[in-house]
């Protein structure tokens, strides 16, 4: 029954036209994003933005489901009503993140794991009854000189794997993110060395720790040169390196790719997975899980004045159909 559930969860959170509201910034790193339009980082902001979001009208068309932060999943709106509720209300399937943040590798200078392993079990049975039906954990992955280790993938493997199987034992669907990030002036090619490296020994731990990839998403960086990178490549050649790596290290059997942003400005976030539809039929389907790429447009169009409500949420409308057009390879401007 909680396998049924599952798989349907992870179908519906990538259905046609539709891909993932990723809305779990620690209060940290919302602080940054706040602080860019002058807002102060109070929880009552905090709930006020983010129920903006949840209730924008018509969202549903183009999101699927909306990751969650530890805080909202238990915050109420003015009236008393779960965030969850709402999502819930509005047709949004509700998910968590779980990690608890990459921090240094002991003896890896410049490389991170992810922690939040411990009590995790106990955690996931009150993510369910608090409504959660999908989670995510995300592991970082930094190109530098010399680094990544195999080492850091490995430990980063491994933890994805124990809290995928522990995900799934709750009935709750693991979005596993491993992240090889923009940082640094890398070429194209060495992040698809290392983005393809990343994603076959993370789906080997998956698979020796018994997860169900019919029963899970996928959560990767586009293979991209890096931010300082002096030659950027086209959008045609990200979208086929990007696919490339994908097909030589993702089995068929998982249902879907939902991409993070990881930094790219939302237009091109957007030209991106339109590029990679066009490329298809793929043997998954290709999604979004936007942060950033959804979220810039209408944080602007707010600048935590509720007077400027409606104007944001027709931002945030408009991210997501354009995305939700790229889901067929069918967006323009
Ligand atoms: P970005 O799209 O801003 O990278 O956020 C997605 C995410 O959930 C990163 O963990």
């Amino acid at each position: 029954m909680a396998a049924q559930e599952m798989e349907m969860i992870a179908r519906a959170l990538v259905a046609p036209n539709k891909g993932i509201l990723a809305a779990d910034e620690s209060t940290g790193t919302i602080e940054k994003r706040f602080k860019n339009i002058n807002v102060p980082n109070t929880e009552e902001n905090r709930r006020d933005y983010r129920e903006l979001l949840f209730t924008t009208p018509d969202i549903s068309k183009f999101i699927s489901g909306v990751i969650l932060y530890d805080e909202t999943i238990r915050q109420k709106n003015k009236e008393g009503t779960p965030l969850v509720e709402i999502l819930k209300q509005q047709g949004l399937i509700p998910g968590i993140k779980v990690d608890k943040g990459a921090k240094p590798l002991a003896g890896f200078p410049g490389e991170k794991i992810t922690e939040g392993l411990d009590g995790l079990r106990a955690r996931f049975e009150e993510y369910y009854k608090l409504g959660a039906r999908f989670s995510k954990w995300r592991a970082v992955i930094t190109i530098g000189n010399g680094i990544p280790t195999l080492a850091c993938i490995k430990a980063n493997a491994h933890a994805l794997a124990c809290y995928a199987a522990l995900s799934q034992e709750a009935g709750i669907v693991p979005i596993v993110e491993p992240e090889v990030l923009m940082d640094g002036s890398h070429t194209l090619q060495r992040c698809a060395e290392v983005t393809e490296l990343t994603i076959r020994i993370v789906f080997e731990e998956l698979f020796m720790q018994r997860v169900v990839f019919e029963q899970m998403l996928l959560k990767p960086n586009m293979v991209t040169a890096g931010k300082d990178s002096p030659e950027q490549a086209s959008v045609s050649d990200v979208a086929k390196a990007t696919i490339r790596v994908l097909r030589h290290s993702v089995p068929a059997a998982v249902p879907g790719i939902v991409f993070l942003s990881g930094g790219q400005n939302d237009i091109l976030a957007t030209e991106h997975l339109n590029a990679m539809n066009q490329l298809g039929p793929h043997p998954w389907q290709l999604s979004f899980s936007y942060g950033r790429a959804l979220q810039d447009a209408p944080l602007h169009a707010w600048l935590g004045n509720p007077s400027n409500r409606a104007t944001a949420q027709q931002a945030f409308l408009h991210r997501a159909e354009c995305n939700g057009m790229a889901r067929s390879g069918k967006y323009s401007e």
